[in-house]
């Protein structure tokens, strides 16, 4: 049995709580929350998980307000840190150091430098850090990792990637339109198409982006052009900027050789491959969403079983690199050059 922790019960902490109950071999031993008004009414608000709308039971569960006193008194495998992103590296430090495989939520910290103390501190420990680059995990993103890794329609020529959301308004003390708590849309939302990127295709050499500040007075909108050596056009756009009614969107259309692959979440079916000859394809792909299939892989690993490699501590700091850069060519209107 892995014994797991989880610290910061708002969104995503209630998610990955429904996700490891959800999991064989996995006990949700306690759970840490600095506002304990979070362990009442705890109902909806957990995405498009199914039972989401039920409220959360903490029978036997150990709840504190309080992350050394957990740490203290409950013997602990791993912790997930879903926490507000400033405090990311903080908890890290304090979980590896405490001898717990950590599974903290994206972006991995706020700066390069906070990123490179919790991927040090992971190499030190020998623990994992698996940072939640849930976008890797999710079905038709992996699916379409593996048909372009393949090689089986050719080069990719050219890719855009969308996340449009509205305005999130739910957040503690309204943390994420505070832009140096959340480093805005660009930095929260954003990143999961630039890590998506980075994952595909390597990191790119230069990014060139436009953007707009928005409620967090950070970039809540950006465009960015992703520069490669070998002259692919790759973009992506992303924002939390859109009106209530327009809901939420993650698409991308991905132009190879041979195929278009494009995906829409809005649309039905929303994943399909339009082969250069033959009729247009809906794949079948793998069951669950990107939150359940990363946190079974964080667990498997946790296990000591042998998992692939699919993101790392190093990954995650470069995607918040890469996200830095996009701003830095924001705000002087030039290329950024990713080092
Ligand atoms: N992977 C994804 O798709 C995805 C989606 C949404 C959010 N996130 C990320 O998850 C993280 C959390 O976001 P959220 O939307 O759940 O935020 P949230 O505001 O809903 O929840 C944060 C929780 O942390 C608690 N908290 C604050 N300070 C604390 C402390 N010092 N000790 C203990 N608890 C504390 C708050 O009371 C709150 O319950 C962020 O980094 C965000 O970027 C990821």
């Amino acid at each position: 049995m892995i014994n797991v922790g989880i610290v910061g019960l708002g969104f995503m902490g209630k998610m990955h709580f429904r996700c490891y109950k959800a999991m064989k071999g996995v006990r949700v031993a306690a759970i840490c929350d600095s506002d304990t008004s979070k362990f009442k009414d705890t109902a909806g608000t957990a995405g498009n998980i199914a039972g989401a709308e039920k409220p959360l039971d903490f029978t036997g569960i150990g709840l504190y307000n309080d992350f050394g006193k957990m740490l203290a008194e409950t013997r602990l495998d791993a912790v997930s840190i879903t926490l507000p992103t400033y405090l990311h590296c903080q908890y890290t430090l304090k979980a590896l150091k405490a001898g717990l495989n950590v599974m903290c939520e994206k972006p991995m910290a706020m700066t390069v430098a906070e990123c490179q103390k919790m991927v040090d501190a992971a190499a030190k420990s020998k623990k994992i850090l698996q940072v939640g680059h849930c976008i890797r995990f999710w079905p038709e993103y992996a699916y379409v990792k593996k048909i372009v890794d393949s090689g089986k329609y050719g080069k990719v020529r050219a890719a855009t990637f969308q996340r449009l959301s509205l305005t999130p308004v739910w957040s503690w003390q309204n943390w994420i339109l505070t832009g140096p708590k959340s480093g805005g849309a660009s930095l929260d939302l954003h990143i999961h198409d630039s890590d998506y990127v980075q994952y595909l295709f390597g990191l790119p050499k230069e990014v060139s982006s436009r953007a707009v500040q928005g409620p967090s007075k950070d970039y809540d909108h950006i465009v960015t052009s992703y520069l490669y050596n070998d002259g692919k056009v790759i973009t992506a756009e992303g924002g939390w900027m859109m009106t209530p009614g327009f809901g939420f969107e993650m698409s991308f259309n991905i132009i190879l050789e041979k195929a278009t692959i494009s995906y829409d979440c809005t649309k039905t079916p929303a994943f399909k491959i339009a082969p250069a000859k033959g009729k247009v394809i809906t794949p079948t792909v793998a069951a669950g969403d990107g939150h359940s299939l990363e946190l079974a892989h964080f667990i498997k690993a946790v296990s000591g079983k042998k998992t692939p490699d699919i993101i790392t501590p190093a990954d995650s700091l470069n995607s918040v690199k890469i996200v830095l850069a996009e701003k830095k060519s924001a705000s002087t209107g030039k290329k950024a050059v990713i080092k």
